[in-house]
């Protein structure tokens, strides 16, 4: 959507850099390079707290063009002084911001009033509609400032209204919409600035819980539609995983972690982001890639019933995965299937084996696992292009994403033990369950 450059050089290293933030601090108050001297002697926050208030402190990430970037943090962390920084709201008291390879920091009114118009516009939690106009000229009101002709801005308008699913409303006055569709119609109006970068501070969190979802997940559609680069503020740990590429997370001032969710999830960098981290819903971050195991308990089919009986043996478990051509999941054989073929002198693994096994996608979510690889007593399968297989996931790890044993961090550590022993907490599991299987 961003009109190409004429007489460009060679890519840009930094191409694929939508903002860029550098050594970004802001202090309130009376001394703030005093106190930003202060603290970065050493001093903490509130014993420079005299010379004026630390929002944020040596702030410095990336955002990638076409990322979700969530910034998480407490009530008073500094997520609203940093956003407002991005977009020259607020002078920095330090360092740079560049948005599109614009600077934004210490430049003057026009320059800044150019960047806002060409490359970053912002939604924010309250944002006052025009009570007196339609859905269709609030949504217009930014582009009407900017001098667009009235029947253009009307068609762009519309585009976005549609794009958010309010088109039914275009005439209708503020007043008549709920909170969720005046929400919408905010980020109609962001969208219609048509710049690559969008803002949102906390947009979602006045909005209650059913339609906060559903604006969540309008966005997530929204972005991989139109490929905006998008920087979300709030203070949800949920809501930051369920939208986050990457999530930055800042406490009293600073970026304390910045990483994907599951990084944030699995290894949290601190105390602060452990606790924070606690009560998130994990089966919905944590990935089939994330918790699968090497698959140990894997053999062609080729092995015949002595090759598998062998294979089970090793790896201390009474399933075992069979794979054809290509490594690709023909199914699972049962020990003691395999172990009656064994002593009747039989060849052939083939009959053995039963086609029931589950295959996922390594991105599928544990949340989304189908219900049946957990109640069918077979290992579930992750297998990537061509069907290939890539890894197991054990029982035990399925009944904890499900919420049936504890999922506190220390359960979490079953991926990282050795595989033997893993390997026995899947027989047990697999022992207490009955085997819904025998009753087909
Ligand atoms: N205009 C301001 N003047 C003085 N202090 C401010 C101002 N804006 C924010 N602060 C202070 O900066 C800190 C960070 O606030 P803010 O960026 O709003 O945090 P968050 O958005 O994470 O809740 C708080 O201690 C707040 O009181
Ligand atoms: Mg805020």
């Amino acid at each position: 959507m961003t009109a190409s450059r004429p007489n460009q050089a060679a890519p840009d290293p930094h191409d694929d850099v939508a903002l860029r933030v550098e050594h970004l601090s802001k202090v309130f108050g009376r001394r703030p390079k005093e106190a930003l001297a202060r603290i970065a002697a050493g001093a903490s926050r509130d014993e420079a707290a005299k010379l004026g208030t630390a929002a944020v402190v040596d702030a410095s990430f990336d955002v990638r063009r076409g990322e979700i970037f969530v910034v998480m943090g407490l009530s008073g962390s500094g997520k609203s002084t940093l956003i407002r920084m991005l977009n020259g709201l607020l002078e920095p008291t330090e360092g740079t911001v560049d948005v599109g390879g614009e600077r934004v920091t210490g430049v003057d009114a026009k320059r800044l009033r150019g960047v806002r118009r060409s490359q970053v516009s912002m939604v924010f939690q309250h944002f006052a509609l025009l009570p007196h106009r339609t859905v269709l000229e609030n949504v217009a009101y930014g582009l009407e400032i900017q001098g667009v002709g009235r029947e253009r801005r009307q068609q762009l308008a519309r585009d976005v209204i549609r794009r958010v699913g309010l088109e039914a409303w275009e005439t209708r006055m503020p007043s008549e919409l709920s909170g969720g569709m005046q929400q919408r119609v905010g980020i109609a109006r962001a969208l219609c600035a048509d710049t690559p970068v969008l803002l949102m501070d906390e947009a979602f969190s006045a909005l209650d819980p059913l339609i906060r979802r559903e604006m969540q997940e309008q966005l997530v559609e929204l972005q991989a539609e139109l490929g905006k680069t998008i920087v979300f503020i709030t203070h949800d740990l949920n809501e930051a995983m369920f939208l986050g590429d990457r999530i930055a997370v800042m406490r009293d001032g600073r970026i304390v972690q910045i990483g994907s969710p599951e990084e944030i999830l699995t290894d949290p960098a601190n105390d602060y982001v452990a606790q924070f981290v606690q009560d998130v819903d994990r089966a919905r971050v944590l990935t089939a890639a994330s918790v699968m195991e090497p698959p140990a308990a894997a053999v062609p089919i080729t092995v015949g019933p002595r090759g598998a009986l062998k294979a089970l043996r090793d790896a201390q478990t009474s399933t075992l995965l069979v794979t054809g051509p290509g490594r690709t999941v023909l199914g699972a054989v049962r020990d003691r299937d395999v172990m009656r073929a064994v002593q009747a002198g039989e060849r052939e693994l083939r009959p053995l084996v039963d086609a029931g096994v589950q295959q996922v996608d390594p991105d599928t979510s544990l949340a989304e696992l189908p219900e049946l690889a957990i109640t069918s007593g077979l290992p579930l399968a992750v297998v990537g292009d061509g069907g290939r297989l890539l890894g197991v996931i054990p029982r035990v790890m399925l009944l904890a994403a499900l919420g049936n044993v504890p999922t506190d961090t220390s359960e979490l550590q079953v991926v990282d033990l050795p595989p033997a022993l893993d390997a026995r907490l899947l027989t047990q599991t697999l022992d207490a369950t009955p085997e819904v299987h025998d009753a087909r």
